[in-house]
């Protein structure tokens, strides 16, 4: 009886923590994350170079407005316990990457669907109004690169044939010995936030938004090559001149 009145109590500590609840709230999102065609493709191990071209010039934008808030907001009481740049950010590695695959003038190649556009859009935006709705923007893409996203990396290796890890380095965090204690350490740290109680449901709003934002990013992205797939198809068939730009 004594263990059950225990384990009860220590149910609802857990179940009051933010950790738990976000991973909860946005559970589903998860599993239509996991079910976009792009995100398919890479469990399949069927990924493409252009697939992931793409997908990294999205991430590169993404990961710059979710960067440049995080650090001017690295002061706020709801952004200082899970400011992590050493060990999470991502925009140097993925620079590093589009420059391996595109070429030293990367920049002027990029292709960023509108859905991209609209997720860094709104990043600008709370990291203005809301800075503590950052918090769930970088739970969403940090907690899953040191999750899945860690398999997924191994699949695009040898889904691409990619050598020594080059066009990588989205995937690699040398500043985190052991993905799991770190998830750990954040979990712990977004526990320590203090949010009243109509922020901290904006903060869970926001994970969802987070999860159907990135949702919308993937199929935007193979929409994208499917019109680019079909152009080439029709420009073989009718002997038009070809405009692939980005997908050399
Ligand atoms: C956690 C797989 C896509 C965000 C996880 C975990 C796995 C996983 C195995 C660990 C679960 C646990 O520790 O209990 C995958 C696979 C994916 C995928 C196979 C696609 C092929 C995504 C995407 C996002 C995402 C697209 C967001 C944009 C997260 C987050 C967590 C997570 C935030 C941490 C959950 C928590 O512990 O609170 N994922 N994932 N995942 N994933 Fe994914």
């Amino acid at each position: 009886m004594e263990t059950e009145k225990t384990q009860t109590a220590a149910e609802q500590m857990t179940d009051r923590d933010l950790s738990e609840q976000i991973k909860k709230v946005t559970k589903e999102s998860h599993v239509r994350a996991e079910n976009t065609e792009l995100m398919l493709s890479f469990q399949r191990g069927k990924v493409t170079l252009p697939q992931y071209k793409l997908l990294l010039c999205s991430l590169y934008e993404i990961y710059q407005a979710l960067e440049e808030e995080l650090d001017r907001n690295s002061n706020h009481p709801g952004v200082a316990p899970i400011y992590f740049p050493a060990e999470l950010a991502r925009q140097e590695s993925i620079e590093k990457d589009l420059e391996y695959f595109y070429g030293p003038d990367w920049r002027e190649k990029i292709v960023v669907p509108a859905a991209t556009k609209r997720y860094c859009h709104r990043l600008r935006q709370i990291g203005k109004e809301n800075p503590e709705f950052l918090l769930a923007h970088a739970y969403t893409r940090y907690l899953g690169d040191l999750s899945g996203g860690q398999v997924l990396g191994r699949i695009a290796q040898k889904s691409m044939g990619l050598k020594n890890s080059e066009g990588l380095s989205f995937f690699a965090f040398p500043g985190v010995s052991s993905p799991n204690l770190f998830k750990q350490l954040y979990r712990s740290r977004m526990n320590s936030v203090e949010l009243m109680e109509e922020e901290r449901n904006g903060v869970l709003e926001e994970a969802v938004r987070a999860f159907e934002f990135n949702i919308q990013v993937f199929d935007d992205l193979q929409k994208l090559l499917s019109v680019t797939e079909n152009n080439l198809q029709s420009c073989l068939t009718h002997s038009k001149p070809v405009n692939a730009k980005g997908f050399q």
